[in-house]
């Protein structure tokens, strides 16, 4: 028997580079997250983060929700993907995608997304990526901070679970603030997975 096969099995769902992926794996390396990543779902083949799963030998799957003929169509796909490999847990790392409301609903309270921003400020459909420090930037605000939050059918809408503080320096640009957030992001992400797995949340 594998070591780690008694371990809850988490799919990380990514679009881009899969930083925030890394660090999940990194931590289910040295304990401080308790589980497997057993399964990296991205929308778009070309995503660096497939690469990085592959390296570290976790199944991949690239899921376009397009193929379908609709959203539920869609969900009912992907969802069986899911429960073929036994996924327990889902966190979205850089994920572009609306999840369907089916998988939604049949991981309610086991989906967590992180945002690169205190929500519930900078969240919702199009703030994503640079365009959310760039409305930090413009709004002067003193400072800003990765948000994990639990998913619902609505865009950076469920409970925000935990979030950490940074400074916006005056000569911040969104790529130097982007940098001090997803610092950040690599040590929440982690710790509140393994919360949430843990169930130390007090959610409905
Ligand atoms: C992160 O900033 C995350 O907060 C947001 O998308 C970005 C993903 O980065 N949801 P990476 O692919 O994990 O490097």
């Amino acid at each position: 028997m594998k070591l780690n096969e008694t371990k809850p099995r988490i799919a990380v769902f990514i679009s881009g580079g899969g930083s925030n992926l890394q660090s999940i794996i990194d931590a289910t390396k040295c304990g401080i997250l308790s589980a497997q990543v057993a399964l990296v779902v991205s929308n778009r083949k070309k995503a660096y983060g497939l690469q990085r799963a592959a390296n570290e030998n976790i199944e991949t799957l690239v899921f376009k929700h397009k193929k379908y003929a609709s959203p539920e169509e869609a969900g009912e796909a992907l969802l069986k993907e899911l429960r073929a490999c036994e996924i327990e847990f889902i966190a979205l790392a850089g994920y572009l995608s609306l999840l369907p409301a089916t998988v939604v609903r049949a991981y309610h309270d086991r989906i967590a997304n992180i945002h690169p921003a205190l929500l519930p400020k900078y969240g919702g459909k199009g703030m994503y990526g640079h365009y959310v420090h760039e409305a930090v930037l413009a709004a002067g605000d003193t400072e800003s901070g990765p948000s994990v939050h639990i998913v619902d059918e609505i865009y950076d809408n469920g409970r925000v679970l935990a979030q950490t503080r940074v400074a916006v320096l005056p000569d911040d640009t969104p790529d130097t603030l982007a940098a001090r957030v997803l610092e950040q992001e690599h040590k929440l992400y982690p710790r509140v997975l393994q919360k949430l797995i843990k169930g130390e949340y007090d959610l409905d």
